[in-house]
């Protein structure tokens, strides 16, 4: 999945949602930059950012929209969901109450988003398995049951961030 800098065959916008502090910023940095920061900040509003990457002989910029896991920092939800052709929705695998109200926010972006949204379901912080409160299987289970694909990740080891977006790109494809 080299970076290709010459021409852009497909323009994809992705939106990530979850509760505050699972990860999503960090997700997005480790695969816009490469880059992970402990002491990352809430994010306020909107921010995206791209990358392109080689998918199936195309190339594919990747234009992931990241946005306030708290209510009172929230982007305009029509806006945010607006064009978006996937979606990943995560929680922390440490925080069960994250995992609980994934329900709510596939709400939203069902309400909000294009039916044919690819949606990919992320267990975050996979370094943090000692302190693990949501099992594999039961995110597995919710997902099979609501049609979603489903990886857990770690930003911080860099494990299976790279594989969840092709994932989702190369499903919308
Ligand atoms: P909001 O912007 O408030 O919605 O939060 P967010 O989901 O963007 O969370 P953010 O990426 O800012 O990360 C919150 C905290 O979790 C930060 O301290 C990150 O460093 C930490 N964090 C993110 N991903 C991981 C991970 O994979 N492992 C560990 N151990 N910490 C992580
Ligand atoms: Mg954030």
């Amino acid at each position: 999945y080299g970076d290709a800098s010459q021409k852009i065959d497909y323009v994809f916008k992705v939106v990530l949602i979850g509760d505050s502090a699972v990860g999503k910023s960090q997700i997005l940095a480790r695969f816009a930059r490469n880059e992970f920061s402990l002491d990352s900040k809430a994010t306020i509003g909107v921010e995206f950012q791209t990358r392109t990457l080689v998918i199936q002989h195309k190339s594919v910029k990747a234009q992931i929209w990241d946005t306030a896991g708290q209510e009172r920092y929230r982007a305009v939800t029509s806006a945010y969901y607006r064009g978006a052709v996937g979606a990943m929705l995560v929680y922390d695998i440490t925080k069960r109450q994250t995992f609980e109200h994934i329900p709510r926010w596939l709400e939203e972006l069902r309400a909000h988003a294009d039916k044919n949204i690819v949606i990919i379901l992320i267990g975050n912080k996979t370094d943090l398995e000692d302190q693990r409160a949501v099992p594999t299987e039961d995110a597995k289970e919710f997902a099979e049951k609501e049609g979603l694909f489903f990886l857990e990740t770690s930003a911080l080891e860099a494990t299976n961030v790279e594989t969840a977006f092709v994932t989702v790109l190369t499903e919308i494809f």
